[in-house]
């Protein structure tokens, strides 16, 4: 393990407590309030040497680490973007100490535009594919031929499974779907959307994708959960921005807690 992953994961372990961490969460824009929800030991990514500090308003840049029924979690309050400096694999050291730490199972959050009338704002979408349409990959200048990841079965059917066990359990919508990663920041155009469409994309975001690969990288299993904030651009008369997305993120944010409360609490190894 890289050295400053090593002394990262010893500071993290040290400050919490905890030694293994059995889920990670990472929590998308305007998503962030859930972390304040979950009583345990926070720590600014700012004390944290090499973290990227996510500069995107709506994110809360700390992480949590905490018990829950027996299950030990890390959330991660924001992440950084593509977007913010120009670098796919700008998560890859954070995702490389949550790998550290032992933890086995990510589960990624973003805000995302829908491209089917039937996925409303304030509704929630679990990832089951991706389409990267950012021609960007985090592994690029990788050297060695772990590089070639296999992207089949990148969002865990089982994870999958749980995700949408809780969902029904506590009585929140859950279809899946296929999740399109533009690089942003600027959103898409009416026709981008049109061509997602026909392409098989269900949402569109600026995130989430590089992390996937990342974390399939680097051994872990991943679910994940989109909250849609607005329509693709088009398909409303909505105007679209950041503001936007932070104002109705915290609809679908209430049902996400839901859910992964429910996933964390029930969560079996
Ligand atoms: N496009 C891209 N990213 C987004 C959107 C969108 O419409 N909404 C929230 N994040």
């Amino acid at each position: 393990m890289d050295v400053n992953v090593q002394d990262t994961v010893n500071l993290i372990q040290n400050r919490s407590g905890i030694g293994k961490v059995d889920v990670a969460l990472v929590l998308g824009s305007g998503l962030s309030s859930f972390i304040d929800e979950i009583e345990g030991t926070s720590i600014d990514y700012s004390d944290l040497p090499d973290f990227p500090h996510a500069g995107v308003s709506g994110h809360a840049p700390k992480l949590k680490l905490a018990t829950i029924g027996g299950t030990n979690i890390a959330i991660l309050g924001g992440r950084m973007h593509y977007y913010e400096r120009g670098e796919a694999d700008v998560m890859r050291f954070p995702l490389e100490v949550i790998a550290g730490l032992e933890t086995t199972k990510l589960i990624l959050t973003n805000a995302a535009g829908s491209v089917r009338e039937a996925y409303q704002p304030g509704s929630l979408l679990r990832i089951s594919d991706h389409l990267n349409f950012s021609g960007l990959n985090p592994l690029i200048g990788e050297e060695t031929d772990r590089r070639f990841v296999a992207l089949d079965g990148a969002y865990d059917a089982e994870i999958g499974a749980a995700l949408d066990a809780s969902a029904a359990a506590v009585g929140v919508e859950l279809p899946n779907g296929v999740y399109t990663w533009f690089s942003g920041p600027s959103f898409e155009t009416p026709a981008e959307i049109r061509a997602t469409q026909v392409l098989g994309g269900d949402a569109v975001g600026m995130s989430t994708v590089p992390e996937v690969i990342l974390a399939r990288f680097l051994g872990l299993r991943v679910g994940a959960i989109s909250t849609i904030t607005n329509m693709g651009a088009g398909m409303s008369d909505e105007n679209l921005s950041h503001e936007h997305t932070k104002n109705m993120a915290p609809i679908g944010s209430a049902k996400l807690a839901k859910v992964l409360k429910h996933y964390l609490e029930n969560y079996k190894g």
